[in-house]
């Protein structure tokens, strides 16, 4: 098989100290392969949300190894690891960290920006994920005035305008209700079937779970189960 994105091991993360000590993860180990989508599940608290930070390299653990294609993470700095996250990963969070007085087709822009994209390309690849979500004709609204289902739309667009490889996704479907929820999970999972797109999901929602080929229990701080779906 071919090299994992992904080989985790023994991953350790704490907060605090002394007294206040908490040990969010304490030793979590396994391997996502490209193309896989893989749930991550467990109450609230269990350390899902710490273990997805350190998998996004927005944080760092205290003792562990995060491999990325084959190379250790840890040895990514400043401009290195920035460029890699930027270009290796896109992020729908449940919170939409959206600029409310900012255009759609601005905020969906921004990682470009941020990339050092010309301008006229910018807009090209913005609208071009906007149009992928069938949202070009609210390119110039304000992002305030979308509904929660059109915002995270807009969050999708914004996570793909750099044609990422693995994207995350924290409770995607949080904040939004059922019927709208399902359909976010519908675009991610065409994404990850037709796109290729290697999907991490983070979710306290069975179902949503049950619908990744892969299902990683954590309690904790630690895995606790993990199943894999039979090859339909
Ligand atoms: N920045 C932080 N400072 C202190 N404690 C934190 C911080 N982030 C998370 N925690 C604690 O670590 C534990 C795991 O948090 P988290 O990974 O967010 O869990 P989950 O996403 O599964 O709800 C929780 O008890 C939480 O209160
Ligand atoms: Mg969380």
């Amino acid at each position: 098989m071919s090299t994992p994105i992904f080989q985790i091991s023994d991953l350790r993360k704490h907060y605090g100290r002394g007294q206040s000590r908490f040990d969010a993860l304490k030793g979590v180990s396994f391997d996502i392969h490209g193309g896989e989508s893989v749930a991550i599940v467990g109450k609230s608290g269990s350390g899902k949300s710490t273990l997805m930070h350190l998998l996004a390299l927005l944080d760092a653990p205290d003792s562990g190894s995060i491999a990325l294609d084959g190379v250790d993470t840890a040895t990514l700095r400043g401009g290195t690891l920035n460029k890699t996250r930027n270009k290796t990963f896109g992020f729908v969070f449940q919170q939409f960290f959206l600029t409310g007085n900012d255009s759609v087709l601005e905020n969906v822009i921004l990682p470009l920006k941020i990339a050092g994209v010309g301008r006229t390309e910018r807009k090209r690849r913005g609208m071009a994920a906007l149009e992928q979500l069938e949202l070009a004709d609210k390119a110039r609204s304000k992002a305030l005035n979308l509904s929660g289902g059109q915002k995270q739309r807009v969050v999708i667009a914004r996570a793909l305008v750099n044609n990422p490889r693995i994207l995350f996704a924290d409770e995607p479907t949080g904040n939004l209700d059922t019927a709208t929820g399902a359909v976010v999970e519908d675009i991610l999972f065409t994404l990850n079937r037709e796109h290729g797109i290697t999907l991490v999901v983070v979710t306290h929602d069975e179902e949503l779970a049950a619908r990744c080929d892969r299902r990683i229990v954590i309690r904790d701080g630690l895995i606790v189960d993990e199943t894999t779906k039979d090859a339909a």
